[in-house]
């Protein structure tokens, strides 16, 4: 019985479109393409979307500090992140940003229906007011000492020595950092979502999706200390969708670039002519499962306001939310004004993706701790799995099946073949559940299994004799299918590489399901180069860009 295929929305958290994308986003968009690619072999629909984040102050500032207007700033980041994540093969379905009309008409419904439902309400609060610039200050655009210890120099939410939480009105002797002067406190009136009321919805979605245990303590640990209304509302000036109902008032970032994912939705649906809407897909009894993958860092937005306002708006909430740690560099966090940050780009420049996507995920599994980079042992593992475990395989035997004409034979050692067949299985199994790392393990033993066929049966050594003709072609035939399926598990992974072999192989393996049967009297291409290792050198010329040479 053929199982009923899934319909499925994926998407990576949407970078800042202030600034080009470094290796933490790379984790990422490596670890959900690895995921949607597993899906689309296994033959489920697979919808991939990604876009720059467009608003906030911080993309204001920088638009200002460049002369030009925020939306200039947003196209040229947009346009830039898009190139780069397509040069390590991550295969969105539609890349955009959230400064669309699409996001626009979604913020905007969403927040009329949370209003319509009664979760919007309106409260005074006093902040921060840069009376140079005319502006109020977010917690990170003004430094002061301590309310408790006096330490010198601390951002307006919390103390780096002393740990302490506060509001940014408490800070003694504030400056602004854009004007250097002293604020002065204003008040204002904001629009906050009603998160409190929504806990036991929010419980119930948690209780449903099937969260990583990890986040599910964080989570508690947040419903302990007690959930707070969400301001949702920035005063002019500011860069977002102006709020439906008020003049000077405007949708705070993180409103509306979750909601971007739709907006993303909608954009793609136009785009291939797609009768349905992103509203649609979106619904409360939509079949379409919703999965978001994020770094720890941005869980709040994600796993407490972001299904909450859906439920507030009455959309579907997600399916699950996939979670992943930090990339630490040469065990090492990333840091640029410390010598130890790259980006993307600049691997691009020296090393092919699929190096960087095999590494990263054969460290990756389901659980959200950090993952490091380690350059040596990323040169170590990529040469000793990929180029003298794997493409070894095809290397070794593709010089006998030169005496049958390039082509596969019909005699196979199928009980093998048979074995490889239902590892893959749990290959798959593992990707869908988030083991990349297992994949990896498990693959690399198969490449063993592969490579210790070819050594007790040395073909090169009944090649010697005429007679053994049809013996090595069975043990190269053999060896090749070996290769093939290790390839198809292989293709989430390093996808360049993959359909380079195909080529090779004159096969076009798009599915799961090809995997059932063999390859049989079949013409291969004559061998070429299908990877290069990672020279010493290569290393070194990443060592000296992570120090921002
Ligand atoms: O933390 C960030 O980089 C945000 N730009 C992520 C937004 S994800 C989503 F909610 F839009
Ligand atoms: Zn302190």
């Amino acid at each position: 019985m053929t199982k009923k295929k899934k319909e499925l929305i994926v998407t990576s958290a949407l970078p800042y479109a202030n600034g080009p994308l470094h290796f933490g986003h790379l984790l990422e968009h490596v670890q959900t393409d690895i995921w949607v690619r597993s899906q689309r072999i296994l033959g489920n629909r697979c919808i991939y979307l990604c876009a720059s984040d467009a608003h906030g102050t911080p993309i204001m500032m920088k638009a200002d500090q460049e002369n030009i207007s925020p939306e200039k700033l947003v196209d040229k980041y947009m346009k830039e992140h898009k190139k780069t994540l397509k040069a390590f093969q991550i295969d969105h379905d539609c890349y955009y940003q959230t400064h669309s009309d699409e996001n626009k008409k979604y913020s905007e419904l969403i927040y009329n229906n949370a209003l319509k439902n009664g979760y919007i309400s309106k409260k005074k609060i006093k902040q921060l007011f840069d009376q140079e610039k005319n502006l109020f200050l977010a917690d990170r655009y003004v430094q002061g000492d301590c309310p408790r210890c006096n330490a010198p120099n601390q951002y307006g939410d919390n103390c780096d020595t002393c740990g302490a939480k506060y509001e940014a009105t408490e800070l003694k002797n504030p400056i602004s950092i854009f004007s250097k002067k002293s604020p002065i406190i204003k008040e204002s009136e904001h629009i906050f979502f009603n998160l409190t009321s929504l806990e036991n919805e929010i419980k119930t979605w948690i209780d449903e999706s099937s969260l990583q245990e990890s986040v599910i303590n964080k989570l508690k640990e947040w419903f302990k200390d007690g959930l707070k209304d969400w301001d949702i509302s920035r005063d002019a000036p500011y860069f977002g969708f102006k709020i439906p109902g008020f003049e000077d008032k405007y949708f705070y970032v993180w409103l509306d670039a979750p909601i971007g994912y739709i907006g993303t939705l909608e954009k793609f649906l136009k785009d291939s002519k797609d009768k349905a809407s992103a509203q649609e897909l979106w619904s409360e009894n939509s079949n379409f499962e919703i999965y978001h993958f994020i770094g720890k860092d941005i869980l709040n937005f994600h796993a407490l306001f972001w299904p909450a306002l859906l439920h507030a708006a009455e959309f579907k909430k997600p399916s699950n939310v996939f979670v992943h740690g930090f990339l630490t560099l040469n065990g090492k966090k990333m840091s640029k004004s410390k010598g130890n940050f790259l980006l993307a780009d600049q691997y691009s420049e020296i090393l092919k993706s699929d190096f960087l996507r095999y590494y990263l995920a054969s460290k990756l599994t389901n659980k959200i701790n950090d993952i490091d980079l380690d350059l040596k042992d990323f040169q170590k593992k990529v040469n000793t799995d990929l180029v003298g475990k794997f493409i070894n395989i095809a290397s070794r035997v593709q010089k006998f099946l030169k005496s049958n004409n390039n082509k596969i034979g019909t005699d196979l050692e199928e009980s093998l073949i048979e074995e490889f067949r239902k590892e893959a299985e749990f290959i798959f199994n593992d990707y869908v559940n988030l083991d990349y790392s297992n994949a990896c393990k498990r693959i690399m033993k198969l490449a063993d299994s592969a490579n210790q066929y070819i050594d007790q049966n040395q073909p090169w050594v009944l090649a010697k004799e005429k007679i053994n003709h049809k013996k090595v072609i069975k043990i190269s035939s053999t060896g090749m299918n070996l290769f093939r399926i290790l390839n198809i598990c292989l293709e989430p992974l390093i996808p360049e590489t993959t359909s380079k072999i195909n080529l090779y192989l004159n096969l076009a393996e798009d599915s799961f399901e090809k995997i059932s049967s063999s390859v049989k009297n079949h013409e291969i291409q004559s061998f070429k180069p299908l990877i290069e290792r990672i020279e010493d050198e290569d290393i070194e010329n990443l060592i000296e860009a992570s120090k921002g040479g």
